[in-house]
């Protein structure tokens, strides 16, 4: 890694450090033409991939895995004591008081988003506030519960802060809540939360953040309940914590969670039965159906006590020279359109959404995997709103594209590539990046590529992968 000018020795020794301490770092993936190349994954806002000393913790705990608060056994209480204590190191992490406020194990944020819903108590003709930057799983299921309206977003996709105190001051006593992004998954910009969690308050509102995005990449505090500037509920996952091990985090207000019934019920959720009546158990077991991912909750605590040794600020100096610099690289091929603005912004995570002229979207992701084994995404990234704002799609094209697809047909799909960094990228990956871009920029890409119409992707003619000889049962 070349030192950054962000952070001294001792930060960049860590940075060096950690890196060398991600699964998989030096795997090689095939290419086209038969050979291998180590793979650079540019696809951190997806997924991070896992810490060893994340599997290393799994793996020792594994040895004491059993049953959580059902058994006698000592494997079951120690168990149980694990789940528990890794319940607060969450809620530590973020700064939020266990006494008042209830840390809710979920399978990822979208289930953790879902259950938000679900319980929040939402009155007759309640609005929920959210905004154009946010992903489906901060929009969709808020749609199920309550009448949803949009803030707006400027040119660049950054949030209107102005637009969003209209819409409170407006609606004061009909929004209850504003659900919105900590940081969007496809421009990466970061939204002011405190700022805005004081506005909601202003405006008798709630705010619910989907924190997915920004968890592993910023320092986040709740703050306590009685600050204006107290984020109400809390929404992330550990698969972008570098812990993909089925854990997803929701918190919020016990009080929320103490009215009524939960929307999953069965074994766990229980004081007592009988053949009509029904005693729900407290929080936070009453919210958590089954038996719990203790091995998720394990990975995740490890991850939060990796992350907070390498520093959250030394990550966010590190991400942020990292996107100072792609950007640059980026604006200076022939053809490039960025999203958002091309003059770095502090408040913009490292991800990038980008398109290369004349090339489509799909074609230059096939091409990043198939001939330079860099894995990005491409599409619309689960935030079609947002994405076909920062593309300027028209609503007759809109409309089109929605017939089209309807038909099965996903040829016309509007999108973007995506690329992504995690604390563990370095400049030269992103020199790789570059240098791929260049050459499909000048069409001396090797192969011939074939779209699926039915997948919308493009694919190499004639060609696959053998990946029985990567991974198998
Ligand atoms: N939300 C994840 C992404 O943006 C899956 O790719």
């Amino acid at each position: 890694m070349v030192m950054s000018k962000f952070i001294d020795a001792d930060q960049q020794n860590k940075l060096e450090y950690f890196r060398k301490q991600i699964v998989g770092l030096d795997k090689k993936v095939p290419l086209l033409d038969g050979s291998l190349k180590r793979y650079i994954s540019l696809d951190n806002a997806a997924s991070t991939p896992c810490l060893k000393p994340v599997l290393d913790k799994v793996d020792e705990f594994l040895d004491w895995y059993s049953s959580i608060h059902r058994g006698s056994g000592f494997k079951s209480l120690l168990s149980s004591h694990v789940y528990d204590l890794a319940r607060q190191i969450v809620g530590e992490f973020v700064g939020v008081d266990l006494r008042t406020n209830a840390v809710i194990f979920t399978k990822n944020a979208s289930e953790a988003l879902n259950k938000s819903a679900n319980r929040f108590p939402f009155g007759d003709d309640s609005i929920v506030l959210s905004s154009l930057m946010e992903h489906h799983s901060n929009d969709l299921p808020w749609r199920k519960r309550a009448k949803v309206i949009y803030a707006e977003v400027d040119k660049y996709g950054v949030l209107d802060l102005d637009d969003l105190e209209r819409k409170l001051k407006k609606h004061k006593g009909k929004i209850q809540l504003l659900a919105l992004t900590g940081a969007s998954n496809v421009t990466g910009y970061v939204n002011p939360l405190h700022q805005i969690a004081s506005l909601a308050h202003r405006y008798d509102a709630k705010i619910a953040v989907d924190a997915a995005q920004l968890m592993s990449h910023r320092p986040l505090d709740m703050k306590s309940d009685n600050d204006p500037e107290h984020i109400d509920y809390l929404i992330f996952s550990a698969h972008k914590m570098y812990a993909p091990f089925g854990t997803g985090v929701l918190i919020g207000p016990k009080s929320t969670f103490q009215q009524g019934g939960p929307e999953h019920v069965g074994g766990g959720t229980v004081e007592l039965v009988t053949l009509d009546e029904v005693q729900w158990t407290g929080l936070p077991d009453k919210e958590e159906v089954g038996s719990p991912n203790v091995v998720g909750a394990v990975a995740l605590a490890e991850a939060i006590k990796i992350l907070k040794e390498i520093g959250m600020e030394t990550i966010a100096s590190h991400e942020k020279k990292l996107t100072q610099y792609a950007m640059k690289k980026l604006g200076s091929i022939k053809d490039v359109i960025i999203y958002g603005n091309q003059d770095y912004d502090e408040n913009r995570l490292g991800v990038i959404p980008f398109n290369l002229n004349e090339f489509h979207h799909g074609l230059v992701s096939t091409i990043l995997s198939y001939e330079a084994g860099i894995g990005v995404r491409h599409g619309c990234f689960c935030a079609h709103p947002y994405v076909n704002r920062l593309l300027g799609t028209t609503e007759e094209e809109s409309i089109k594209l929605r017939g089209e697809i309807k038909k099965g047909n996903k040829t016309n799909l509007p999108g973007a590539v995506r690329i992504s960094f995690g604390f563990y990228n370095t400049e030269e990956e992103i020199d790789q990046l570059i240098e791929a871009l260049e050459r499909i920029s000048r069409r001396e890409y090797k192969e011939k590529y074939k779209l699926d119409e039915k997948l919308g992707e493009y694919l190499p003619e004639d060609f696959s992968f053998d990946y029985k000889k990567y991974f198998d049962f």
